[in-house]
Parts: structure tokens; C-alpha cells; sequence
């Protein structure tokens, strides 16, 4: 079977950085470009970072286009407090020599689904996809999988109801909700079962090389952070589990369900309503329910060893 054709689309984001640099160490996909929205931060540092991250993995070559600088509707509501004013940690930085490409993000999605079946990792607020289904009907038949890091069944993390991806932009995750796209979602009920602690931090370090070095320097921020919020050091690896769910098929356990978005709820704006009634089973629509996390992190610590010491 030909391997899968794969465009991230991100706000990177320290959770973003470890699927990126999973996804391209990565033999089972193939990842053809990277496409960034604002989300954790704004555009311009959104972008930078994926230009960053591209040329720490050793992928000069790769595509980086940048997209929606915010949502629908709205300003853009931030995420510095968690991953850092500059999205990565605050690490310093040597300026990427990785250009960013003259064609828009929503632009790169459509002509690369067009060309040939298209898998599209989302792991930042869905703009660009709405933006996509809005410009381009139809769009989402070309496309084989709509892998998203966003929601939450039960509890979210920005607000009571709401995720933060979802949050970031309701309306567009709305329409992306609502579309023909054949979804699988990954909400923080799973995301939150996929951590590294501590010592997958000081493994990380131990690896000798500039991935984890890099790797290790933002997370730690990232990992006091948890420890203020959560009460203890586990990371969460919300966007990791996109990337993983394409890696090892079935390792990570779906149910059918009709997802919705509240938009206009005063206390639930941005909630994703998950419908996992019987009714629902066969839906096309999959959401993320059980992971096991001790074989999640093994194949993350493997794929991360593979990049080189330099
Ligand atoms: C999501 O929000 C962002 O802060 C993370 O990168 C992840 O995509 C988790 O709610
Ligand atoms: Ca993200």
C-alpha cells in the first residue's frame, strides 16, 4: 500500500513540535508540506517556528506555507502562558535558513489534494480547513483523512466546556465539524492518556543529539506549566497522538459519533457536543477513546533516537 500523503497543518506549539518531529522521522508517511495558522501564538511566530522545526529535523526541502494569521470571527486568543512567548519554550534560535513558500496555505492544501489522495494532520484551530471547505467545495472528497487534535468530551482546557483548538475558532471548527470530511478526532479525554514525564525528558537529553536537546529545553517550561495547572510534571502530548494514530493504525481505539460545535453558548462556546450513542456507531465520523501510553511513548523515544548527532 502506498504510503500516506501527509500536510500538518499547525500553530506550533511545543506538543506541535514533538508530531512534527515524529511525523518526519517517520518512514510510514509521507509528510509533503507543512501549513501554519495562528493558534498558540500569532502567525508570524506560528510560521517561524515551523521553519525552525523543518530545518532542526534535516527537511530544507520541505514545504512551509504560511495561513490564517486568526479566526473567522473574532481576535485571536493566544496560548504564550503555556508554551512559552514564542511559542517553543523561549530557547534561542539560529535564523532558519528554510524559506517560507510564496503560496498560501489554504492554496498548498487544495492543489495537493488535487493532485493526488491527501491525508491532513490538524493540530492548531481549524481555520484553514473551513477556509479550504469555503473556497474549494467539494474539496473534501479529495481528501482520504482529516486527522484533529481538538475537543474534549468531558472537560475542556481553556474553559469548562472548551478545548483550545476549538475554542481559538468555534466557527470555523464548526463548518469543518459539519463538512463531508471523513474525520477522525483525537479530544483531550485521549490526549490527556498520552504524557512523557520526566524521564522521557532526561532520555531526551541523554540522546546527545540537537533533536533532543531542543526537544528537552522546551518541554521543560512546558512540563512546570503542567505542574502549576495539572499538579504534577506529565506533559501532555495532545498533537503527538494525530501523528501516532496515522503510525500504528488501530493502536489507537475509536468509537463512532456525531460531533458538533456549540458556537453561541455563554458558558459553552467552543464545547464539542460528542454524540456516541449506538446510533452513531458506524458513523464515519471516529473519535479517539483509549491509548496505551507505554507503547505510544516507546515508539516516540525510538522514532526521536533517529535523528542524527550533530
Ligand atoms: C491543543 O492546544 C494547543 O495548545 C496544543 O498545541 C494542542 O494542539 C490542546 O488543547
Ligand atoms: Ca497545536
Amino acid at each position: 500500500m502506498a504510503r500516506p500523503r501527509v500536510v500538518i497543518d499547525t500553530d506550533p506549539g511545543v506538543d506541535d513540535a514533538v508530531a512534527i518531529l515524529l511525523a518526519l522521522a517517520s518512514e510510514e508517511i509521507d509528510v509533503c508540506a507543512i501549513t501554519t495558522v495562528a493558534g498558540n501564538v500569532g502567525i508570524d511566530k506560528t510560521t517561524l517556528n515551523a521553519r525552525r522545526l523543518v530545518e532542526l529535523a534535516g527537511r530544507p526541502d520541505l514545504t512551509v506555507a504560511r495561513g490564517a494569521a486568526g479566526p473567522l470571527v473574532g481576535a485571536l486568543d493566544e496560548a504564550g502562558e503555556v508554551h512559552g512567548l514564542d511559542g517553543l519554550g523561549d530557547l534561542e534560535w539560529d535564523e532558519p535558513g528554510v524559506p517560507e513558500a510564496d503560496e498560501h496555505a489554504v492554496e498548498v492544501l487544495a492543489r495537493l489534494a488535487e493532485e493526488a489522495p491527501l491525508t491532513i494532520v490538524a493540530i492548531g484551530p481549524l481555520t484553514n480547513l473551513a477556509l479550504l471547505q469555503a473556497r474549494h467545495p467539494g474539496i473534501e472528497s479529495r481528501v482520504e483523512r482529516l486527522v484533529v487534535m481538538g475537543g474534549a468530551s468531558f472537560h475542556g482546557n481553556v474553559t469548562a466546556a472548551a478545548e483550545f483548538n476549538v475554542w481559538a475558532d468555534p466557527e470555523a471548527a464548526a463548518r469543518v465539524m459539519s463538512g463531508a470530511w471523513p474525520i477522525t478526532l483525537m479530544p483531550l479525554d485521549l490526549t490527556h492518556q498520552a504524557v512523557l514525564n520526566d524521564a522521557d525528558l532526561d532520555y531526551l537529553r541523554g540522546l546527545g543529539t540537537t533533536v533532543g536537546e531542543r526537544l528537552a529545553g522546551m518541554l521543560e517550561p512546558y512540563a512546570a506549566f503542567h505542574d502549576q495547572w495539572y499538579g504534577n510534571r506529565d506533559v501532555i502530548m495532545h498533537d503527538a497522538t494525530a501523528v501516532y494514530e496515522l503510525l500504528a493504525p488501530g493502536a489507537i481505539e475509536t468509537v463512532g459519533a456525531h460531533v458538533e460545535v456549540e458556537t453561541s453558548g455563554r458558558l459553552t462556546r467552543g464545547e464539542t457536543v460528542i454524540d456516541r450513542r449506538r446510533g452513531f456507531a458506524h458513523s464515519s465520523t471516529r473519535v479517539g477513546t483509549r491509548i496505551d501510553n507505554d507503547r505510544f511513548v516507546g515508539v516516540l523515544r525510538e522514532r526521536l533516537a533517529r535523528y542524527p548527532l550533530v
